[in-house]
């Protein structure tokens, strides 16, 4: 009997929560590993999935797998299937494999997890149980690390040094201050499951993102599934360089998909990039990048996805892909995503190793995995817009100006004319009859000459393109080929090398090409842009007077970043900027004033001609290189720090217990007061005689809403710090304070750009009806909240408009207001008031508050049928007598049941209740 009963209970289990998609399940078979379970759309047995980019299709997967009725449907699954038809219509739920989080915007979120630690426990049950429903990797790469760095040394200092007084006193109490926010973070890392905190001083989010939490194919439960990823950080993007479709979000975004809710989004237009024809020999990867970035920018996507395909993707490195993706808010796409093929999995090779057979059966499996050249696999795309690559020219610039490019084929014409020209941007004005003169002179007892073009000045810079270390190789192996085929770089010529990092000295020593760079002269003479400017060392004196003798306009050759340093030498009158490599080759010719098809670079010790074809690396070989000594050395390097992490993190003394110790002395993190009487049902009923907090007009943006920038010294933020004995100097930035609602719940509406109807006046001050009096919004606020009056917002058009600040609606729920009254709403903050249980309230088409003669001092009562309904008209009563209809923005049941229980994380709160 016993035995029975369980075999009920399970079956009524199973039986409700069979996934809807039970029928599409396969199971992948490899050597090595265990069986692995996967969803595999093509069973859907609908000829439109082959037609679909790559990218809808990873969109399409993440529906089928999450698909659970309440936050994902099957009719969303069936609208991304028929994208071609709905593209741009459709409203999409998109739950990312994990959330990248960056220490500065991940805090609330993590407090807010803490928090509803706390309130489930008051209620007796496990709050173990409360944790990120998602992975999620933070990286503390920002504010911190600069404090972070800043505290080693002082400890470092503690211990060898005597204080000195004061200004230590001071920087102690900072530093002890980001302890706090460590040691949460610490905790963090050990308290929650799905949480891993990449200790500070280990490497920038986008970086660890790129080469250690990306996994292209993830595992969860039994299942294999593409890697996708939401991030706070705007260099997400680059991921889908590798075909991990991810993009940037708002604090609250992430937030809500830690606490499994889908990203919402319009089903996007994708637009197809066809890479044809091959790439010039001396084209590098910026000029790649920046070639495709152009053609993109002037081809208007914003807002699309962006997908290559095409003949041409082979020749693209991960580097530069990942560079390209990287560029999107250039030409504001969402996304611009390189579907996983062959180069992926070989830069894969690198770094995951073990899950490489897995990820490949299973991506070919679900037809994920492509061979650009196979058109027969090329998706339908909303539209096609297709590139050349022979379109990308290789360019130097100058003489003058950053912005005169000019391609390598017609440098030499180009600088004979500029001799001719008159004295402009592009003429130096040299009569025709001294343009041919020689100057001899001497140089370390050899005798040398110079001429018009000729190079005196040549620097290899790596500051912007550090991330894409191929250009810096390719300058190597040049250098490398060069020297063995037996030429040199004059010995006057100023050579120099300053890479970007002491990363970049790494992988050109590992790559075997440092000794042959120095031995042409380009020794590492420092880190950091300040060598940009040159001016390392002044040029030889016999240099310089040859110079004036014959009134030469000699040359610099510099690989600096998009920006012209600046004259590097007063005698120096003609100053390019080249790609690393081209630097090296004119050093070599020792003059500008070559056709390099034509002429040869110089000759070896048998006097036979070398050109520059003969010494330039191919993509091929700079890419193999790249991947086996940087992609693996740097990979390799990141994962030791981040396993040894540093003796300060390691050493820092953080509780295990499962609930966070609030310190109620901490001025950065505090229980938020969110869960404050949580019980099981709630459900918010009428509102009843609601004062109007603020009366707004149109288009006030979140950054009126929001807490952003200094803290003032007289407000209501300062006035709380203040009574935390803090002085004006120690109260740092609102953005800093993020993880304490206190200062954050005063800093709301506290713009001094907000215009206010009830004062009549700008400036964050509201007017208190029942007393009259002026206070600020938050003072008034709490005198509601202490009279039991709930609050609104009446306002014009276009309410929250603006970037996406995640304090925008949870600093208004925290000031009592229960409902915002608009004309219009931004859509994305819309969400955010209703994901914080505040109701979105429209006026009828026509009507606004001036329409209906509102003074914003009267009370406002709206009451709430018992069935509420997406998009339902109800009736607002005034104290005046007065009765309007207006219309709830909740989109579908979702958003009435956020409402009902006063917001998401309360929402998530009682499900664990229940
Ligand atoms: C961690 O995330 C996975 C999704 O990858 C989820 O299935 C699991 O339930 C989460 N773990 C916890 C303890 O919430
Ligand atoms: C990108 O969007 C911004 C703001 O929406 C706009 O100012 C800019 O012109 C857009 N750029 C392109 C290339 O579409
Ligand atoms: C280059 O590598 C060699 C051997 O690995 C090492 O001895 C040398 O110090 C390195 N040089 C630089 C500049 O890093």
């Amino acid at each position: 009997m016993k035995k029975l009963h369980v075999k009920c209970s399970v079956f009524v289990f199973c039986f409700c929560a069979a996934h809807p998609f039970n029928h599409l399940i396969d199971t992948l078979q490899t050597e090595k590993n265990k069986a692995k379970k996967y969803f595999n759309p093509q069973k859907l047995g609908d000829p439109k999935y082959e037609r679909l980019p790559f990218s809808i299709r990873v969109l399409l997967e993440a529906a089928i797998r999450k698909c659970d009725g309440f936050y994902v449907k099957q009719e969303d699954v069936q609208n991304i299937l028929n994208w071609e038809k709905l593209q741009n219509e459709a409203e999409i739920p998109f739950s990312p494999a994990r959330v990248l989080l960056q220490d500065f915007t991940g805090i609330p979120a993590l407090v807010d997890l803490a928090a509803m630690r706390d309130a489930v426990a008051k209620n007796g049950i496990d709050p173990n149980l409360i944790n990120p429903k998602c992975p999620t990797d933070l990286i503390v790469d920002h504010s911190l690390q600069i404090d972070f760095s800043k505290l080693v040394g002082f400890m470092a200092l503690l211990l060898h040094a005597p204080r000195q007084e004061t200004a230590l006193k001071n920087q102690e109490m900072e530093l002890i201050r980001n302890k706090e926010r460590l040691q949460f973070f610490k905790w963090c890392s050990k308290a929650f499951k799905n949480v891993s905190v990449v200790p500070p001083d280990i490497g920038s989010v986008h970086q660890v993102n790129l080469e250690y939490l990306s996994r292209v194919v993830q595992e969860s439960e039994g299942f294999v599934f593409p890697d996708s990823v939401v991030g706070t950080d705007s260099h997400t993007t680059m991921i889908n360089g590798l075909g991990i479709l991810g993009w940037g979000v708002g604090g609250i975004e992430s937030e809500a998909v830690m606490l499994g809710q889908p990203v919402s989004l319009t089903l996007p237009q994708v637009v197809g990039c066809k890479l044809v024809g091959s790439i010039s020999t001396l084209a590098t990867s910026i000029d790649i990048v920046l070639g495709i970035t152009k053609h993109l920018r002037q081809a208007g996507i914003s807002g699309k996805f962006v997908e290559f395909f095409g003949p041409g993707v082979s020749q693209l490195s991960a580097a530069d892909r990942t560079t390209i993706a990287n560029m999107c808010p250039e030409y504001n796409a969402t996304v611009s995503f390189f579907p996983v093929d062959e180069t992926t999995l070989k830069h894969f090779k690198q770094t995951s190793k073990d899950k490489l057979e897995v990820m490949e059966s299973y991506l070919k499996a679900v037809k994920l995995f492509r061979s650009s050249d196979d058109q027969a696999e090329d998706p339908h795309y909303s539209e096609v817009i297709e590139v050349n690559l022979n379109s990308i020219m290789p360019s130097v610039s100058g003489p003058k100006r950053p912005q005169d490019r000019v391609p390598v084929t017609c440098m030499k014409e180009d600088f004979l004319s500029c001799l001719n020209e008159k004295v402009g941007f592009k003429g130096f004005h040299i009569p025709r009859e001294k343009q041919g003169i020689l100057v001899p002179f001497q140089h370390e007892g050899t005798e040398y000459t110079l001429s018009h073009g000729s190079v005196v000045i040549a620097a290899v810079i790596s500051c912007t393109n550090n991330c894409n270390p191929s250009v810096m190789l390719t300058a190597g192996l040049l250098a490398k080929k060069a020297k063995e085929a037996g030429l040199t770089v004059k010995p006057y010529i100023r050579t120099s090398l300053a890479p970007g990092s002491g990363m970049v000295t790494h992988y050109l020593n590992a790559s075997g090409v440092l000794p042959y760079l120095s031995q042409l002269g380009f020794e590492v003479i420092g880190y950091g842009c300040a060598t940009c400017v040159g001016n390392t060392a002044p040029l030889p004196e016999s240099v310089v007077d040859a110079i004036k003798e014959g009134d030469l306009v000699a040359c610099g050759v510099l690989s600096g970043s998009r920006h012209f340093e600046g004259r590097l030498c007063d005698c120096v009158r003609a100053n390019y900027l080249a790609s690393p490599p081209l630097v090296v080759a004119y050093a070599i010719a020792g003059t500008v004033g070559i056709d390099f098809e034509k002429e040869p670079l110089g000759l070896n010790a048998e006097g036979k001609e070398v050109f520059l074809k003969d010494v330039w690396p191919s993509k091929e070989e700079v890419q193999d290189v790249e991947e086996h000594t940087v992609v693996a050395s740097i990979f390799r390097a990141l994962r030791s720090r981040i396993q040894k992490g540093s003796p300060f993190w390691n050493n820092m003394d953080v509780p295990d217990s499962v609930l966070f110790p609030w310190d109620p002395k901490s001025t950065y993190i505090r229980c938020p007061p969110f869960f404050s009487k949580l019980v099981k049902v709630s459900v918010p009923g009428s509102i009843d005689n609601a004062h109007a907090l603020l009366f707004l007009g149109n288009k006030v943006t979140t950054d009126h809403i929001s807490p952003a920038g200094s803290i003032a010294r007289i407000s209501a933020a300062a006035k709380y710090l203040q009574s935390k004995r803090l002085t004006p100097r120690e109260f740092n930035s609102y953005g800093a304070r993020r993880g304490n609602d206190a200062v954050m719940t005063r800093g709301t509406f506290a713009s001094i750009k907000l215009q206010n109807r009830l004062i009549g006046k700008t400036g964050p001050k509201t007017l208190h009806v029942p007393s009259g009096q002026m206070l600020d919004v938050f003072e008034a606020a709490e005198r509601y909240q202490r009279d039991g009056f709930p609050l609104i917002i009446l306002a014009g058009k276009e309410y929250g408009s603006g970037s996406s600040r995640d304090w925008a609606a949870k600093g208004p729920y925290l000031l009592g207001v229960r409902a915002v009254i608009a004309e219009s709403f931004e859509k994305m903050h819309k969400n955010h008031l209703v994901g914080m249980g505040i109701a979105p309230l429209q006026f009828l088409p026509g009507q606004n508050a001036d329409s209906l003669e509102l003074s914003g001092k009267e009370r406002f009562s709206i009451s709430l049928p018992e069935e509420l309904t997406p998009q339902q008209e109800l009736t607002v009563l005034t104290s005046t007598g007065k009765s309007f209809s207006v219309v709830t923005l909740f989109e579908n049941e979702m958003d009435v049941a956020f409402y009902r229980h006063g917001g998401l994380l309360k929402y998530v709160a009682r499900s664990m209740l229940q």
